[in-house]
């Protein structure tokens, strides 16, 4: 397929689960090498719009494309462009993280598992935990983990559902910096998060899906401009914990002490 046509193409998706209807025609492209974020509250359907797109469930209608595949009828060679890092992490625990890396080259027939798990392990950071159990393994360093894991046979496309939920900021800084590297490398993004600081670190283009569509599309700057010019308010201001704390055990003394 040629450089300029969207990787990811999706149009008037729709998904009921019962009478519940959750997507009620979504239409986005997704462009090579970009990074998408798809935002949206609890259940507004973004691990739908994902599992539709890595062909784990069926949409009621509408059409959807990775690389040129068709999900619904090329579901196999929409599976070979893509790894899925799922909302809740996949490693298992028992093993160490450089053996869960060999175990899955091995699975996907990869010669040298060895030096893909090696190579991985530098990529995210883990060398030197890489003989650990992934039990020992912080919260962050799992999802580094299975982001790596996800990596393995060079996927030109990767969904990330909710990559950095629960992560303590240091976690999700290190967690934002591995997708960024993919990016430039060529890797094709999407991610989803409730987090609107996660969409402006990171996305090229944000999304956000409400109520079964997408509201609005667009880069960082043209989502801001959809809001009137900032305006000087007066407020009064009110203190912040900040202000308290430092007023009842001083701020080193650089104010007098009260
Ligand atoms: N298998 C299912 N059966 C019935 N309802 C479902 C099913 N899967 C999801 N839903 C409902 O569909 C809606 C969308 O769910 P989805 O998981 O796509 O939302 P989400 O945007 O990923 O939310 P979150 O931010 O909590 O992960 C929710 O109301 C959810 O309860
Ligand atoms: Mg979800």
């Amino acid at each position: 397929m040629t450089a300029d046509k969207p990787v990811i193409h999706v149009q008037g998706l729709e998904k009921s689960y019962k009478d519940l209807r959750v997507l009620r025609g979504v239409d986005f492209d997704v462009a090579r090498g970009s990074i998408f974020a798809l935002l949206g509250s609890n259940g507004a359907g973004k691990t739908t719009v994902v599992k539709i797109l890595s062909t784990l469930l069926k949409a009621d209608a509408g059409t959807a494309a990775v690389q040129g595949f068709d999900v619904a009828t090329q579901a196999a060679n929409v599976r070979e462009s893509i790894s899925l890092t799922g909302q809740f992490a996949a490693v298992d625990e028992i093993l160490s993280g450089r053996e869960n890396l060999v175990l899955v080259a091995r699975l996907r027939h990869l010669k040298n598992p060895g030096k893909i798990a090696d190579d991985l392990l530098a990529r995210f950071s883990l060398t030197d935990a890489g003989a650990r159990k992934v039990s020992t393994y912080s919260g962050g360093m799992r999802r580094r983990l299975d982001i790596a894991m996800s990596l393995i046979g060079n996927p030109p496309v990767i969904f990330l559902d909710e990559p950095t939920t629960g992560l303590d900021p240091q976690a999700r800084i290190e967690v934002w910096q591995a997708v960024r590297e993919l990016a430039a490398n060529g890797t094709t993004v999407l991610l989803t998060t409730q987090y609107l600081d996660e969409a402006e670190q990171l996305a090229d283009r944000i999304a956000i899906l409400h109520e079964g569509r997408i509201l609005v599309n667009g880069t960082l700057a043209e989502l801001k401009q959809l809001l009137p010019p900032a305006k000087v308010e007066y407020v009064e201001k009110q203190p912040t914990l900040e202000d308290v704390f430092l007023a009842l055990v001083g701020d080193n003394g650089t104010k007098e002490s009260r």
